[in-house]
């Protein structure tokens, strides 16, 4: 059973964490243009994204989703999405090689330009602006003007989603990401730590390519060997954004949002009566939900309800971001509730946005330590409650940036100012995300092996 739903239903709710537009002419006139422009993606990729996220939700896979916390106009360009794509890659085939498990792919790019914010104004030496809400929306400078919103920017982040899919799609199917490439996915800065261990697995997986190779198993008759299948995600925060580019599919009847593979609800913006979930309830694609410590299990019942009314498997997922240390006190109420309605659900980990901190150094950051010990702590629980450990969620990028403080090659509190370049939150460097994916895969065969520790959180 379809309930009714229309493309602009969220217009009549509580409208939190977008902009309020002052030119409503000049926003109609993006609107339509958006309208008019081709989706980015199809149909038929979000439903096999869906399919594999089932596939996650029975433990038969693993997600790794990742990129920018907030993608920017001013840092764009093909290093960049190279880079990430390739800490990608490196971190799937640690995981899949390490864990025996297949690795669903999906990046925080392409669309994630639109940021909630705490406070909705900031203020500096005395002066109060509104605060910057993403480069589709306004400008980080901290002038009255550049903080005005301006729908022409929704645009430009059109045309830069477009064209980092192109070259994603370019990179996922014309051999750059062919298996036997597993030795040039390194970056040139990681020459030391983490590297040298994604080396030698590199080796490994080259001497198995060359015995399959001679055993007549070649990229050129097996196209799963040749490419990978990468999607696009990005939190659907505003909304006249994703309206316009909501498009009916015709092989379906049913609504896609065009904008990217996967959308997210964020945690400030899932009330059960809100704009934000009213949208996503009408639209096929894969859609993520993160749950923060304030999440209760009747909303979340509720939610379920929304957003999976036929219990699809690989529609929802759910990420839960708590914070290390908060994990067994929210995680195992929410994976009962879950087991109580018998709901088909990915389980997936953000370990960042629970364990912002300001450094004493003055910037935001997030210490390794934190971050690792969030995702033992999610593994825990899950082996403790019998449920799939399904994914990890990270804001990370492939450029040697010193944003998150530890990691093997310990970036310090003293280090954050030399190379610190985010427009919003602190993200993993290469070498901490890939030192993260040894990790996780070690977390993954213990839980697959039955003999992790699981009374190592408690409820
Ligand atoms: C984010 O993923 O960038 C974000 C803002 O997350 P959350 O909604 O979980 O705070
Ligand atoms: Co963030």
């Amino acid at each position: 059973m379809t309930r009714p739903w229309s493309k602009s239903d969220w217009r009549t709710k509580p409208r939190i964490q977008m902009p309020d537009y002052v030119d409503a002419t000049a926003l109609a006139e993006v609107e339509a243009r958006l309208t008019q422009y081709p989706p980015l993606v199809f149909a038929g990729e979000a439903r096999a994204l869906k399919a594999q996220l089932g596939a996650v939700s029975r433990g038969e896979a693993f997600l790794l989703q990742g990129g920018d916390c907030a993608e920017s106009f001013g840092e764009f360009g093909a290093d960049l999405i190279r880079d990430t794509f390739k800490v990608m890659l490196q971190m799937a085939t640690v995981l899949t090689y390490g864990a025996k498990v297949p690795v669903v792919k999906v990046g925080r790019m392409a669309g994630q330009f639109a940021k909630p914010r705490s406070a909705a104004t900031e203020v500096k030496d005395g002066v109060e602006l509104p605060s910057y809400r993403g480069d589709i929306i306004n400008e980080l400078d901290f002038t009255p003007e550049a903080r005005i919103p301006n729908p022409d920017k929704m645009l430009r982040a059109y045309t830069q989603a477009a064209a980092t899919l192109n070259l994603l799609r370019a990179f996922s199917k014309g051999g750059f990401a062919d298996i036997h490439q597993v030795h040039s996915w390194t970056l040139g800065f990681t020459d030391r730590d983490e590297s040298e261990k994604y080396r030698t697995m590199a080796s490994r997986i080259a001497d198995a390519l060359d015995f399959m190779n001679a055993a007549g198993l070649t990229s050129e008759q097996n196209i799963e060997l040749a490419t990978v299948d990468f999607y696009t995600s990005h939190e659907a925060l505003l909304l006249e954004y994703e309206e316009a580019l909501c498009r009916l599919d015709s092989t379906s009847g049913k609504w896609l949002a065009g904008s990217g593979h996967m959308i997210w609800i964020g945690d400030r913006t899932r009330q059960p009566d809100g704009a934000h979930v009213a949208f996503c309830e009408g639209v096929q694609n894969p859609i993520g939900l993160k749950c923060g410590p304030s999440i209760s299990n009747e909303d979340l019942k509720v939610l379920i309800d929304k957003l999976n009314p036929e219990n699809e498997a690989g529609r929802l997922t759910l990420i839960a971001r708590f914070g290390a240390g908060n994990v067994g006190e929210h995680l195992p109420r929410l994976i009962r509730t879950v087991q109580e309605i018998g709901a088909n659900v990915v389980w997936s980990c953000d370990p960042m946005h629970g364990n912002t901190i300001k450094s004493a150094s003055g910037y935001k950051t997030r210490p390794f330590e934190s971050v690792l010990r969030e995702v033992q702590e999610f593994f825990a629980v899950h082996n403790a409650e019998g449920s799939h450990p399904g994914g990890v969620h990270f804001e990370m990028t492939g450029k040697d940036v010193t944003e998150c403080t530890g990691g093997v090659r310990a970036v310090t509190d003293e280090d954050l100012s030399s190379r610190y370049h985010t427009a919003c939150d602190p993200r993993l460097n290469a070498s901490q995300a890939l030192e993260l994916a040894f990790l996780v895969a070690e977390e993954i065969e213990r839980h697959r092996a039955g003999t992790a520790p699981v009374q190592a959180v408690s409820s």
